[in-house]
């Protein structure tokens, strides 16, 4: 894991592997680049003409040696044609920065963001390093690649925003070390992440991190009265945990936000098997969960004067002879009873009884996570995950996280008019509706067990993890974007 630090000094005096400096399109020089190209005499500028160097963001030129300069290197980064990156092309900035050092096997690195936003651009650009250095091995045997080489990135500020840059860097870090705490329970197969291991991991996190954690058994979770849970657990010879992570920063009476996560960690379907192409995706079924995990590794890191709640409810949906069958009715926690039409559609089942343990905290927001529809993934795609909110300042405030963490969400609706769809002859309700509106209807089932405080549901079946290419793996979305949630919440 790479270390982030602030740095002073000037861009050419800096001592350090490689100073990063940025140029805009028609090779303007921004203030770091200024500086280099004066202790260069100019050579910073030949070099860009000779390279025809266009300024483009993401783009990176690496130089060596410049004269007058105490870093052997200097990468120069593209900054586009505006004042200000957007966070987007800044996370890409840093992704590119870091990879380029990683190729160049150095092992420090000091970057100079734009002057003008340069604390979010910094803040981008270490999600972005910690992209391109992330590395699962855990799994991997004899082809287990050496670790990258960059170890440090630090960050030149301006002055003027020094102060704000050191809150705003221990922000970034925390949100790293929980998207990749995120990514790692997400990228481990199955086979090792079970329900059992995400009690263990569970109980090791709030062992180094100073959090309450409880992990309920079966038996507990059956005195519980969490029918609909269980029922998913009914074909699997994995034993559920349900896990109930408190950090308290705030007073004993403020009332706590409260996360919920789906935890699968696979998901066959059951009975209503999934079809054999891309089934190895419903490892991240646990991704809402994984979500959990990385929040409450950042809060604990950055101790908010917050009460926050994490629960993960985790289990595997498999199929035996004890396995759910479709017309199956089960009671939940809430006391509704609810007809499996569909044991595919089993992430409801196993978040409406989370939702109704969440009650017990009388708290000031409920958000719960999950890949939870496919057809969540058909309406947005990968870059925006769905919201559906029954508080609007919630969702509202949720929407601005992900905007500047860039870490999107798009509001979905919520509405009465598509409950009617879930009616059934034989209990209160049935799991599934039609093939039509997949993503709402599945989030108006929920709606049913979230009554009594306010509540959001982010759908992020599609954001969660790349399901094929080079970078195929858990995303960490959206830790940064509900971590940003909670120190807004500050
Ligand atoms: N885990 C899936 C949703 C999913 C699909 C996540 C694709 C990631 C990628 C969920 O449990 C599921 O199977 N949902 C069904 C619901 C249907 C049976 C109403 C779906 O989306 O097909
Ligand atoms: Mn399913
Ligand atoms: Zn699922």
């Amino acid at each position: 894991m790479i270390e982030f630090s602030l740095r002073a000094d000037h861009p050419s005096n800096t001592k350090t592997d490689a100073v990063a400096v940025a140029v805009h399109e028609g090779q303007k020089l921004s203030w770091a680049a200024q500086e280099i190209d004066k202790a260069s005499k100019g050579a910073l500028s030949a070099a860009l003409k000779s390279a025809s160097f266009a300024g483009r963001c993401g783009s990176v030129l690496p130089l060596f040696n410049l004269p007058g300069v105490a870093a052997n290197r200097v990468l120069v980064f593209g900054a586009g044609s505006a004042n200000l990156l957007a966070a987007k092309d800044a996370r890409a900035t840093g992704k590119a920065l870091a990879a380029t050092a990683v190729e160049l096997d150095v092992s420090d690195v000091t970057m100079f963001p734009l002057g003008e936003g340069a604390v979010g651009a910094m803040q981008q650009m270490v999600l972005g390093a910690s992209d391109a250095t992330y590395r699962y091995d855990e799994t991997k045997g004899t082809s287990a690649k050496p670790k990258p080489s960059l170890k440090r990135v630090r960050f030149g500020m301006p002055d003027a925003v020094a102060k704000e840059a050191a809150a705003a860097l221990k922000v970034s870090v925390a949100t790293v070390h929980g998207m990749e705490f995120t990514k790692y329970l997400g990228n481990l197969p199955a086979n090792f992440c079970t329900p059992t291991r995400l009690g263990e991991e569970a109980k090791k996190l709030a062992k180094s991190h100073g959090l309450k954690v409880t992990v309920m058994d079966r038996k507990a979770i059956e005195k519980l009265g969490m029918g609909s849970f269980l029922s998913v657990t009914n074909g699997s010879e994995q034993p559920p945990r349900f896990i109930v992570f408190e950090y308290n920063g705030g007073k004993k009476n403020d009332a706590p936000t409260v996360f919920v996560g789906k935890g699968v960690t696979f998901d066959t379907g059951g009975i209503s098997i999934k079809p054999a192409a891309e089934m190895d995706h419903m490892k991240w079924d646990m991704s809402g969960a994984g979500t959990v995990f990385g929040v409450m590794k950042a809060v604990a890191e950055l101790k908010p004067k917050q009460n926050i709640v994490g629960l993960v409810a985790a289990c595997e949906n498999h199929i035996n002879g004890k396995a759910t069958k479709p017309g199956d009715v089960f009671k939940s926690m809430s006391g509704q009873t609810i007809e499996v039409l569909n044991t595919d559609a089993e992430g409801r089942l196993i978040l409406c009884d989370a939702l109704t343990y969440a009650e017990r905290f009388k708290p000031r927001a409920v958000i719960d996570i999950a890949t939870l529809t496919g057809a969540c993934v058909v309406a947005l795609g990968s870059h925006n995950a769905g919201i559906f909110a029954s508080d609007d300042a919630l969702a509202e405030r949720i929407i601005a996280s992900g905007k500047k963490m860039n870490d999107r969400f798009w509001r979905m609706p919520l509405e009465e008019d598509y409950q009617e769809a879930l009616s059934s002859n034989f209990a209160d309700m049935a799991n599934v509706a039609g093939r039509e509106g997949g993503a709402i209807t599945a989030a108006c089932f929920l709606w049913r067990f979230t009554k009594k405080y306010n509540w959001a549901h982010l759908d992020i079946a599609g954001v969660a993890y790349k399901g094929s290419g080079k970078e195929k793996g858990a995303t960490g979305r959206p830790v940064a974007a509900l971590v940003d949630y909670v120190m807004a919440n500050e």
